[in-house]
């Protein structure tokens, strides 16, 4: 899939601009706070229906505009042409449409344009706290598997209405274990569902992962990625015996604690670089090359299970990691598919780089894009 143009009305720092890509590669260079990363949100936005950066969304108008308005020219794999245009009104939200269709179930957008992203921004992934890794497999498996993302709904629904049960200081104990019980039964289905969808994919995804960054780092690292869950089984029906046993033994400490303490809500994923914690003990090289290794094993996941090939959005490629590391992640990137890499590096900067000499460059300054010769 290509990104052909994109306009931008009152979008975060942008009044209104139009661009055209590259089908290649995209070098967008500016300094600090002019509107990079501001771009890949509203490329994001357009396929994922949603922001990387924030929830609330009326924080991507402009701050002198009580609406935005967004719209891409995709090409599809099969030469299809797409225009999704995205609106935003402070009072009545968003809207999303595609080829001026509105869409009105935004879960069912989410797989149809694919994207890829490393952004410092998007996740902290490696660096932050368990949730971040969650959203990442989450959306990742939400854009290969539309039923994952129902399944996730339904869990989170559920876990709401568990969570608002066990909260009420009203109510006794007794009374708690009575409310809980018809909740209980569909917990541990859509929960034990997630857990195995999650670990196998983390099976799967481990060996692609290992592989990248073994050839992206230069020197000799290797990478581990485990699911980490206090619920472990290698079958549905393992994996819901333990969930109910855990469920029965963790009941005080719910009460306690007012809130549903295992399931796949609390799960991780976790980095170990040569046997070393990466969150406790990596260097930030080594994080900034996980992350682009995920983003390029998530992209090749991607494409292989739906047959369109995502977008690949770079925010800040050439910070932190070293010539040799750069030079092969460049290596990688050039082959993979269309790619919007920005940099606060000058153009003038990046001409000796690895970079293909029919990428197109862009310069962005307070909100304004000019194309670069
Ligand atoms: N809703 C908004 N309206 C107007 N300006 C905004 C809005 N949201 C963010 N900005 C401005 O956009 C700028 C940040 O843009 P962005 O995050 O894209 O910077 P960047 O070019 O990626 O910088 P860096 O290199 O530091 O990452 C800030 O100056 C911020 O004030
Ligand atoms: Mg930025």
């Amino acid at each position: 899939m290509i990104l052909s143009s994109l306009e931008l009305k009152n979008f975060r720092n942008y009044v209104h601009e139009r661009i055209e890509f590259n089908t290649e590669q995209n070098i967008i260079s500016g300094r600090n706070a002019q509107g990079k990363t501001n771009l890949l949100e509203a490329i994001y936005l357009l396929c994922i229906t949603r922001s990387f950066r924030t929830r609330i969304e009326k924080e991507l108008c402009n701050f002198e505009s009580d609406e935005c308005t967004l719209k891409g020219e995709f090409v599809l794999g099969n030469g299809n042409k797409r225009t999704i245009i995205f609106y935003y009104q402070k009072k009545d939200g968003k809207q999303f449409s595609v080829n001026k269709k509105k869409v009105e179930k935004f879960s069912s957008h989410i797989g149809q344009f694919p994207v890829v992203i490393s952004s410092p921004e998007a996740y902290n992934l490696t660096t932050g706290p368990p949730a971040e890794r969650r959203k990442f497999i989450d959306i990742m498996l939400s854009q290969i598997n539309i039923q994952y993302m129902y399944q996730l709904q339904e869990y989170y629904r559920i876990l709401k209405q568990r969570n608002s049960i066990l909260g009420n200081r009203r109510y006794s104990s007794n009374q708690i274990t009575k409310l809980l019980e018809p909740w209980n039964l569909g917990l541990v289905e859509k929960g034990s569902q997630i857990i195995l969808e999650r670990m196998s994919f983390v099976e799967e995804f481990k060996n692609i992962l290992r592989n990248i960054y073994s050839q992206i780092s230069t020197t000799e690292e290797e990478l581990n990625f485990t699911y980490g869950s206090k619920i472990q089984g290698k079958t549905l029906e393992e994996i819901k015996n333990r969930y109910d046993a855990l469920l029965e033994s963790s009941k005080r400490a719910e009460m306690e604690q007012g809130t549903t303490t295992i399931g796949p809500h609390r799960d991780d994923l976790v980095f170990e670089v040569n046997e070393n914690n990466l969150r406790k003990f990596g260097s930030r090289g080594q994080h900034k090359t996980v992350l682009i290794s995920l983003m390029i094993s998530e992209f090749e996941l991607i494409k292989n299970k739906l047959n369109e090939t995502p977008v690949i959005l770079v925010d800040d490629l050439y910070s932190e990691i070293d010539p040799k590391r750069e030079e092969r992640i460049m290596e990688f990137l050039l082959q993979l598919g269309q790619l919007f890499i920005t940099t606060t590096n000058e153009i003038s900067s990046l001409k000796d780089k690895r970079i293909n000499r029919t990428a197109k460059y862009f310069q962005i300054e307070s909100g304004k894009i000019r194309y670069v010769k």
